[in-house]
C-alpha cells in the first residue's frame, strides 16, 4: 500500500475513487465540488436523501467532469461530534466497503474542519492507520486463489493545502510505524501455538534486535539461568511441557535518558490450564495467551524507527502451561524469585506466577521509575469490561492517568478498576504467603491484580489486563476475527508522550 501527498486541486486528481467527507447538515460545503460537476453532487445527494449522517455513503459517477473516475462522499455526523476516534471506525468502515468493491487507488480529502480541529499530522496519521489497521488480513494458511482474490487498496493519496506538506508526511509516517507494529503483533497472535513457541519468541526478539541496528538490545534467559534468579513460580509454570521456557529482555537504550520504564508481557504460548484444565470451549482461543508478549514485541519492533528520551526494557516470561507426569499439581508450592511463597490451588491461574517473578526480577535488577505489564490474565475481566475493554490498575494515577490518556488517543478503551485492602484478605493462604486463587467466586480480575502488587514494591506500577481486546471472536471494521493488537498503538502513545 503506497501513501503519498498532493496539494492538488480536488478535480485534478488522477484515481479511481475520490473520497470527500460530509458533515452534517453541511452539505453547502461542497458546492464547489458540486459546481465542477454542474450540480450532478446535489442532485444525488437529493434523490438519495443524503445528508451528512454519520457513515452514509453517496457513491456517484463523476461523469468526467473531475479527473476521478467516481466519487464517494462520507457522512460524518455532527461536526461537534467527530473527534479522531469517530475519523477512524469511519475510515475503516470506509476502506471495507472499498474493498467489497475491488478498488485499488483511492484520494481521500484531508477536511478543513478537521485540520483545524486537530494537528494535520494527527488527522493523517490517524487515517493512514485506519486505512492500514482495516486492510489487515492474515491469509498464510490459506490457498492461493482466496489469496489473490483478497482486494486490498494499493494507492492512497491524501489531498491537502500546500502549507500542510511537511506534517501531513510525518503523519503518514507514524501512522505506517503504529499500523505495522499492531501488525506484528496480530501475526504472532494469529500464529498457532505450534509456531509461536516460547523458542519462536525468543527468536522473534533476536531478530528484532539483529534489524535494530543497534538501537535495540535482546538477552535470553533459559531454565539454568532461571534457576539461579530462583524463578521458582515461572518455572513451576513451565514444567508440564516439553517446550522449554526462554525469559526474554529486550531492551532501548537511548545515549541521554531520564527515565526507565519496564513493560512486562504475559508470554503463556498454550495455556490448557494445567492439570486444571480448561474445557475444550475454553481453551480454543489459548494460542492467544502471549498476546501481552506480542504486543512487548510489537512496541519494540516500532522502536526501530523513532527515538524516545526514555531507556525501555521488555521482559517476557515466555512458556507453556501444560498437563503432564511433570506438571504442576493443585496443591504445590513454589517459592517465587522474591522470596514469597505461593500455594498453586488451580494451575489455571498461571500468568500471575510468571508475572510475580518478572516482576521480582523488574524490582531487583532494573529498578524501573514505571512498571507497566499487559496481559490476558482473567476471564473474570471479559466478563467484567467486556470484548473491547481493557482493566487498567496500578499503584500510582498520575502513570494510570497517562495511560488513559494514551488509550484515549489510540482508541482503544481502558477503564480504571480499584486495589481494595479489604479484598487482599481473600489471597490468604493457611501454609504459605499467598494462593493463587482467591476464596470465593467473585471479583476475580480485582483479586489477580491484588496477587501481582504483592511482587512490585514501591515501584509504581500499572497493570492492563486485555483478555477481553486481545482476540476479537467476531469482526469490527478495524479488526477482523483473530489477535487485535489491542496495546501496542496505545503504548507507543504513552512513550511519545510522557
Ligand atoms: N489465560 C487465562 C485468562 C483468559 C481467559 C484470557 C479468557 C483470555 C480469554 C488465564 O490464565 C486463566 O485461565 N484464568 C483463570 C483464572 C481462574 C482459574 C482463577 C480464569 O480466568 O478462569
Ligand atoms: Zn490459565
Ligand atoms: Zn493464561
Amino acid at each position: 500500500m503506497n501513501f503519498s501527498i498532493k496539494p492538488t486541486q480536488v478535480d485534478k486528481i488522477e484515481t479511481d475513487v475520490l473520497v470527500v467527507f460530509c458533515f452534517e447538515e453541511g452539505i453547502k460545503e461542497l458546492s464547489d465540488l458540486d459546481q465542477k460537476m454542474a450540480g450532478l453532487l446535489m442532485i444525488s445527494a437529493q434523490k438519495e436523501n443524503f445528508t451528512g449522517r454519520n457513515s452514509e455513503k453517496l457513491l456517484i459517477s463523476s461523469k468526467e467532469a473531475l479527473c476521478a473516475y467516481k466519487l464517494l462522499v462520507i457522512g460524518m455526523g455532527k461536526k461537534e461530534e467527530v473527534d479522531l476516534n469517530s475519523l477512524r471506525k469511519i475510515l475503516a468502515e470506509t476502506t471495507g466497503f472499498l474493498r467489497t468493491m475491488k478498488i485499488k487507488n483511492i484520494a481521500v480529502v484531508v477536511d478543513d474542519h478537521l485540520s483545524h480541529k486537530y494537528p494535520p499530522n494527527e488527522v493523517v496519521k490517524t487515517m493512514t492507520e485506519a486505512i492500514m489497521l482495516s486492510s489487515y488480513h492474515f491469509l498464510k494458511y490459506k490457498g492461493e486463489k482466496e489469496k489473490n482474490d483478497y482486494s486490498v487498496l494499493e494507492e492512497v493519496i491524501f489531498q491537502i493545502k500546500p502549507g500542510q506538506i511537511s506534517q501531513a508526511n510525518n503523519g503518514i509516517d507514524d501512522g505506517k510505524i503504529d499500523a505495522e507494529a499492531a501488525f506484528f503483533t496480530r501475526d504472532l497472535v494469529n500464529e498457532p501455538a505450534s509456531v509461536t513457541t516460547p523458542t519462536h519468541l525468543a527468536n522473534v526478539a533476536l531478530k528484532i534486535a539483529k534489524e535494530s541496528k543497534n538501537r535495540i538490545k535482546t538477552r535470553i534467559f533459559g531454565t539454568e539461568e532461571l534457576e539461579k534468579l530462583g524463578m521458582e513460580a515461572y518455572l513451576g509454570v513451565s514444567q508440564g511441557s516439553i517446550e522449554p521456557p526462554k525469559f526474554i529482555r529486550l531492551e532501548y537504550k537511548p545515549t541521554r535518558f531520564n527515565k526507565k520504564i519496564v513493560i512486562v508481557g504475559k508470554g503463556i504460548t498454550f495455556d490448557t490450564g494445567g492439570l486444571s484444565l480448561k474445557s475444550s470451549e475454553h481453551m480454543e482461543s489459548m494460542k492467544s495467551d502471549m498476546s501481552g508478549a506480542a504486543v512487548v514485541l510489537g512496541v519494540f519492533q516500532a522502536l526501530k524507527y523513532f527515538d524516545i528520551p526514555y531507556q525501555v526494557v521488555g521482559l517476557i516470561p515466555a512458556c507453556e502451561n501444560m498437563p503432564s507426569g511433570k506438571a504442576l499439581h493443585p496443591g504445590d508450592i513454589l517459592r517465587a524469585a522474591n522470596g514469597k511463597t505461593i500455594e498453586v490451588l488451580n494451575t489455571d491461574a498461571e500468568g500471575r506466577l510468571t508475572l510475580a517473578d518478572a516482576f521480582s526480577f523488574a524490582t531487583k535488577y532494573e529498578k524501573p521509575d514505571y512498571l507497566i505489564d499487559i496481559a490476558t490474565l482473567t476471564g473474570a475481566c471479559r466478563i467484567a469490561l467486556g470484548e473491547d475493554i481493557a482493566g487498567l490498575w496500578g499503584n500510582n494515577q498520575f502513570l494510570i492517568d497517562k495511560l488513559r490518556e494514551a488509550s484515549k488517543n489510540s482508541g482503544e478503551m481502558v477503564w480504571q478498576m480499584p486495589l481494595p485492602k479489604e479484598y487482599n484478605e481473600l489471597l490468604k493462604s493457611h501454609i504459605a504467603d499467598l494462593r493463587n486463587i482467591q476464596i470465593g467466586k467473585y471479583g476475580g480480575a480485582i483479586t489477580a491484580a491484588i496477587f501481582l502488587s504483592e511482587f512490585v514494591d514501591e515501584t509504581s506500577w500499572a497493570h492492563l489486563d486485555i483478555a477481553g481486546p486481545s482476540y476479537a471472536e467476531k469482526p469490527s471494521p478495524l479488526i477482523p476475527v483473530g489477535g487485535s493488537g489491542f496495546g501496542v498503538r496505545m503504548l507507543l502513545r504513552f512513550l511519545k508522550d510522557l
